[in-house]
C-alpha cells in the first residue's frame, strides 16, 4: 500500500500541492485526474523520491520514503511525461542501458530486456534505431524500461498524450495486462473518458487540491442529478420546457437544452411532462453523468480549458 499523508510542496510561485492524502492498495488501477497545471507530475516526483515534500510525508509498504532509501524507491518503476530515451540506437540498447542503472545480474537483466520487449510487442523491432519508432512504440519502450528492475508499482504520467489513438488501446492493454499481473498502477490523466476506462479508483485534482475522491460510481453519486437528459431544441421545445424547470437544472445550449433532473425524481415524471407538452420523444436523448459533468459541478470549470 502507499500512503500519502498531508503533502504540501510549494515552488517559489504556487503551491503545487496543497494538504493532499491519498491511500492507493496494492493491486490498484488507481487514476490522478485533472487539468494541465493541477499538481499531477509534481505529485509522482515526490512518490518516486525526486522531490522532497515541504510537508507530509509518503510511506510504501509501510515504510516512510526518502532520498536515501534507496531499497524502497526501487520498488517503483516510473514512466515520466516526456519521453526519455536514446533515439540514435536500437529498443534493445536502450534497454541495456537503463539496466545497467540497476544493479541487475548480468543473465538476469538479458531474460528481463526479452521478457519485456515480447510484453511491449516490440520484440521483433528490439534491433531497430529509436528514431524510426512511432509516439505510441516510443511510449511502450519507455514502460519496458521502467518495469526492468521489477517494481511493484508503476507511475504513468501522461502517457497517451501525442499517441495516435490504435496506439493508445494498445498502451491500455499492456498496463492492463501488467495490473491482471499484480503490478501497482498509478496513472495520471487530463482525458477523463481514460480515468472512466481504466481505473478502479480516481483522485480527482485541481490547483493542488484533492476536491474528490473514490470509485467512478461513488464519484458520479455527488452529482445532484443521476443522469443527462439532451432534448433538441426547436419552436416547440424552446416555449414548452419552462415547465421543466422545476423537475431540476435547465440548461439551455446552442442547439439543444441539457436537462439535469434532480436526485430521486421519478423519470416517469418527466416522461409524462412531455407528453403533456406535445414534445417528442425522438427529439431526446438520455445520458449517464461523467467525470467531466462532476468537475464542471465541483469547480465551475471544465476539465479541458
Ligand atoms: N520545478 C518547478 N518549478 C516551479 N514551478 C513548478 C515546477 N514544477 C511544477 N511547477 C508548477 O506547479 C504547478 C503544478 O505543476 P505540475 O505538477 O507539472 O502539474 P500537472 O502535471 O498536473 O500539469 C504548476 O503551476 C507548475 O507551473
Ligand atoms: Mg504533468
Amino acid at each position: 500500500m502507499i500512503q500519502i499523508n498531508n503533502i504540501t510542496k510549494s515552488f517559489p510561485s504556487v503551491t503545487a500541492l496543497n494538504n493532499v492524502s491519498l491511500e492507493i492498495q496494492d493491486n490498484a488501477f488507481y487514476g490522478l485526474l485533472g487539468p494541465n497545471g493541477a499538481g499531477k507530475t509534481t505529485l509522482m516526483n515526490l512518490l518516486i523520491g525526486y522531490l522532497q515534500p515541504d510537508k507530509g510525508e509518503v510511506l510504501i509498504g509501510g515504510e516512510r520514503l526518502t532520498r536515501d532509501n534507496l531499497s524502497i524507491r526501487k520498488k517503483i518503476g516510473y514512466v515520466p511525461q516526456s519521453i526519455a530515451l536514446y533515439d540514435d540506437v536500437s529498443a534493445q540498447a536502450n534497454l541495456e542501458i537503463f539496466g545497467s542503472f540497476f544493479e541487475i545480474e548480468k543473465n538476469t537483466l538479458k531474460e528481463r530486456i526479452n521478457a519485456q520487449l515480447n510484453t511491449v510487442g516490440l520484440y521483433e523491432r528490439r534491433k531497430d534505431a529509436v528514431k524510426t519508432y512511432s509516439g505510441g512504440m516510443k511510449r511502450r519502450l519507455n514502460i519496458a524500461a521502467s518495469m526492468l528492475h521489477d517494481p511493484v508499482c508503476l507511475l504513468c504520467d501522461e502517457p497517451t498524450v501525442g499517441v495516435d489513438p490504435q496506439s493508445r488501446n494498445a498502451i491500455f492493454d499492456l498496463l492492463e495486462k501488467l495490473n491482471s499481473n499484480g503490478k501497482t498502477i498509478i496513472y495520471t490523466t487530463h482525458y477523463m473518458e481514460e480515468a472512466e476506462r481504466l481505473c478502479d479508483r480516481i483522485a480527482i485534482i485541481d490547483s493542488g487540491v484533492i476536491i474528490a475522491e473514490g470509485t467512478l460510481a461513488t464519484l458520479l453519486e455527488q452529482l445532484p442529478f443521476d443522469e443527462t437528459i439532451s432534448i433538441a431544441k426547436n419552436r416547440e421545445t424552446t416555449s414548452r420546457l419552462e415547465a421543466f424547470k422545476e423537475l431540476g437544472n435547465l440548461i439551455e445550449h446552442d442547439e439543444l437544452y441539457e436537462f439535469e433532473p434532480a436526485h430521486g425524481m421519478q423519470l416517469s415524471i418527466f416522461f409524462q411532462q412531455l407528453e403533456r407538452h406535445n414534445i417528442s420523444y425522438r427529439s431526446i436523448e438520455m445520458r449517464k453523468p461523467t467525470l467531466e459533468a462532476l468537475f464542471l459541478h465541483l469547480t465551475g470549470r471544465k476539465l479541458r480549458d
